[in-house]
């Protein structure tokens, strides 16, 4: 057995919303494991808690029982402070929807997370510009994310994700609302940014497109994890 090092590592995660009667249980005891130099993806149908444990995982929110550890940091024993600065610190984030700042432009936009780690104005807009061009957004760095389309304000919310380096990066169906074209650039620059043996990305998707750019798949269903593939023995089952 190779020795990997361990980026993420949960046991027994469990989470509920609501009680009573209304209480739905969307996570039960979830075990999970993910490795430094890896792109993992989670698949399982609609509901089985997958947006739910990436929201454990990165921070968000907490957990009812279990253990969560990032990069060897206990989360769920950190306090309020501690765990946002960490999460700012070491964690880049790409959600369905791209909570962008509509009255900034894209450069600006993408610059947050390194203003919030103390970085000056005009670095961050410096490796900001970098990534957006990257991203295929280097002629419309001036633009409000108003004026963009959908995948291409998708491109921003990845640029940001990325541009403070971060050692965990966690994306939520990061191709669904792009091109196949756009997409497979897309992953190619996560694959890129995760293929670090310090670094890990973690990618929920439908998008049986992108398959190949995993490492391992984690087939979550009903609140666990019901199984973990290799990615080339992967055949989509739900
Ligand atoms: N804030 C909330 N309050 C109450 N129930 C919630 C809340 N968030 C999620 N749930 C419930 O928890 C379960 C898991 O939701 P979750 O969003 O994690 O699913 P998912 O696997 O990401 O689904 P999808 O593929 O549709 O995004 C669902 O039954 C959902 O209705
Ligand atoms: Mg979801």
């Amino acid at each position: 057995m190779s020795m990997q090092t361990v980026a993420v590592r949960t046991s027994g995660v469990v989470k509920t919303f609501g009680e009573g009667e209304s209480a739905v249980q969307a996570l039960r005891g979830v075990d999970f494991d993910a490795h430094c130099g890896e792109m993992l993806m989670v698949v399982g149908p609609s509901g089985c808690g997958k947006t739910t444990f990436l929201s454990v995982v990165c921070g968000t929110m907490r957990a009812d029982e279990g253990s969560v550890e990032v990069f060897g940091t206990d989360l769920i024993h950190l306090s309020a402070g501690k765990l946002t600065a960490f999460r700012g610190k070491n964690v880049g984030f790409i959600f369905q929807q791209f909570n962008l700042i509509p009255t900034w432009n894209i450069v600006e936009n993408a610059s947050v997370p390194l203003l919030l780690n103390g970085a000056s104005k005009r670095d961050a807009e410096a490796e900001a510009t970098r990534l957006l061009t990257e991203v295929g957004l280097g002629k419309r760095l001036r633009a409000f994310p108003r004026e963009l389309s959908g995948g291409q304000q998708q491109r921003v919310a990845i640029a940001r994700a990325l541009v403070h380096q971060p050692r965990l990066l966690i994306c939520d169906e990061p191709t669904a609302s792009l091109d196949a074209a756009s997409g497979r650039k897309v992953m190619e620059l996560l694959k890129a940014s995760a293929c670090r043996p310090d670094r890990c990305v973690i990618v929920v998707t439908h998008d049986s497109r992108i398959f190949p750019f995993a490492d391992r798949i984690v087939e979550m269903g009903d609140g666990v994890v019901k199984g973990v593939h290799n990615a080339g023995e992967y055949h989509v089952s739900f």
